[in-house]
Parts: structure tokens; C-alpha cells; sequence
């Protein structure tokens, strides 16, 4: 920057922040459009409705998965749009946008207050429900256990150069939202688990190690402290439901997917998937 000159930097700046918003616009106009031709003529005509509806309707994984993909450039508000692509840029986050219709839709329809997140890596679902809460004018309570280090599990690795804790922090402040509750403990830990314990939890997202054997004591732990008509959404644990994922899509690990067949889906109702995604419910 040349100090000379702040005001022509300045509007030359606010330019070129308004040509690339123009470009992302057009990208997304020109990739709903793509979408929308390729949707099936059944789905053509959706109209939005909650996420209970979606999943009782006569649908298969695939065309559920296909209707939050086009919610996301459809119906989704643009501030959660704006974020997805901030979590996309330098590997801040993993998933996939059709999530974030999910997670519009879930909030939006059940409202939880007590929220854990089992798994956190860089914060990208901690501060899309701090945004949603914001969004939907609710006060939540958003707390999390996740050791902040670069752990794997067998099928993932994490690199080491990142502080993942002030990484999840930083990111909170770039979206002005109030740091969450944070437990830095592996969530098999005797610590974690009171943590855990501490409240009954309207919302669990199951998405730390991906070993069977831990994935089972997070969903146990989870279930025991589940409040009455609390939510547990299973991450990576499609596997063996009828999903067959697209390109840009996964169907998840063995070892939550194993957990959330044999078990989650014997313990509580199932209310259905999106893509890799499984979302349970205590009824
Ligand atoms: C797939 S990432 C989570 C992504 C995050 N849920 C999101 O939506 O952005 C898995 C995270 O779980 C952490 N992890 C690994 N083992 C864990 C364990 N036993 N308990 C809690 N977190 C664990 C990893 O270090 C990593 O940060």
C-alpha cells in the first residue's frame, strides 16, 4: 500500500471487493442454474419446508441430498453462503454445502439451546450455530470437547503447523460471535465425560475420532446425557444407509457408520440423512 495515497488505495480497494463479490454472485447464479437443470423434474417444483418434512416425504438419501444442495443457492440467507466459502478457502473446513442447509433447517426448526460439539477442528459448525442462533434471534448455549491438536484418528490425519484452538477463536471474532464453552480433552477422557454430564444436551454433533471403538463411547455418552427430544447428528456415518455419493460428496468411515446402523439407529428414531450426515431422535 502507498501511504500517499489512502483515499484513491481505499476506493480502489472497495472496487475490487465489489467486482469479486459481483463474481461470486454470477459463479453462484450460473451454478444454481446447473443444479436446477440437473434436478430431477419432480423436484423441480420444491418449495421450502422444515427439515421434518423434507425427511418424511417418500424420498430417497439421494434426492434428500440433491434438495439441500439446491436450498443452499436458493433459499439459504447469503450470510451463511458468505461463511461456507470462508471455511472452504485454506482448508479451514471440512463437509459440504448441502450441510449448511441441514443445519439452517435444524435450527430453524427445533431451536436447541444446549449445543455440544464432540470434534472441533478449526470451528467451522460451532460458528455456523452461533450465526444461526443470531439469525433466528434465540439465546444458545454452544460449548464443545475437541484436544485442539492436530489428533488423528486411523483414517485421519490433521496437520501440525495450525493452533487450533486460537485458529477457532480467531475465526469466532472474524464472524463477531462470543467464544464457546470450550473443553480441551478428548472426549473419551474422565474429564470430558463430566463435562458431558454436567447438563442434558438438546443437540450432540458426533464428529471427533472416527474409531469405532471411541464413536461408540461419544454415542453412549451422548445418549445418556440427551435431553427429552434431543438431537444427536452423526457425522461420516452413512456407509451402510442406501446413499450413493456424488462427486463432491462422501458417504463416511466405517466406524461411525457402523455405530450409527447397529446402534443410534436401535436406541433412537432416526429422522433421516443428508449425505454422510444421520440426525437421531430421543422421542
Ligand atoms: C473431522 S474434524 C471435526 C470437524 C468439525 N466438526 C467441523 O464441523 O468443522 C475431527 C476433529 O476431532 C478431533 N478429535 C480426534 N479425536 C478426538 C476425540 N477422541 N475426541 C474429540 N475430538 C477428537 C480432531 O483433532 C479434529 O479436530
Amino acid at each position: 500500500m502507498d501511504a500517499r495515497y489512502p483515499i484513491r488505495y481505499s476506493s480502489h480497494k472497495a472496487l475490487h471487493f465489489q467486482f469479486e463479490r459481483a463474481l461470486d454472485i454470477s459463479r453462484l447464479f450460473m451454478t444454481k442454474q446447473f443444479l436446477l437443470r440437473l434436478l430431477p423434474k419432480n423436484l423441480r417444483s420444491y418449495q421450502p419446508a422444515t427439515l421434518s418434512e423434507i425427511f418424511q416425504k417418500e424420498l430417497s438419501r439421494n434426492e434428500i441430498y440433491e434438495i439441500m444442495d439446491v436450498f443452499f443457492y436458493q433459499h439459504l440467507p447469503w450470510q451463511f453462503v458468505e461463511h461456507r466459502k470462508y471455511f472452504s478457502k485454506n482448508n479451514r473446513g471440512f463437509g459440504e454445502d448441502a450441510f449448511h442447509s441441514m443445519w439452517f433447517l435444524l435450527f430453524s426448526e427445533f431451536k436447541p439451546v444446549n449445543c455440544l460439539e464432540i470434534g472441533v477442528y478449526r470451528g467451522q459448525t460451532l460458528a455456523l450455530w452461533g450465526l444461526l442462533a443470531k439469525h433466528l434471534k434465540y439465546s444458545c448455549n454452544i460449548e464443545c470437547i475437541s484436544p485442539f491438536s492436530s489428533a488423528g484418528d486411523s483414517v485421519s490425519q490433521y496437520k501440525n503447523e495450525i493452533n487450533y484452538l486460537d485458529d477457532t477463536l480467531k475465526n469466532h471474532k472474524y464472524f463477531k460471535l462470543d467464544d464457546p464453552k470450550i473443553c480441551i480433552e478428548f472426549s473419551n477422557s474422565e474429564k470430558a465425560k463430566n463435562f458431558i454430564s454436567q447438563k442434558k444436551w438438546d443437540l450432540i454433533y458426533i464428529d471427533g475420532s472416527h474409531d469405532y471403538d471411541i464413536v461408540c463411547e461419544d454415542f453412549e455418552s451422548s445418549l445418556n446425557n440427551l435431553a427429552p427430544n434431543g438431537i444427536i447428528v452423526m457425522d461420516d456415518s452413512s456407509l451402510y444407509f442406501d446413499y450413493t455419493p456424488g462427486k463432491k460428496s462422501f458417504a463416511g468411515h466405517p466406524g461411525p457408520s457402523r455405530v450409527a446402523k447397529k446402534i443410534a439407529q436401535n436406541r433412537l428414531t432416526l429422522l433421516g440423512g443428508v449425505g454422510h450426515n444421520n440426525v437421531f431422535k430421543k422421542t
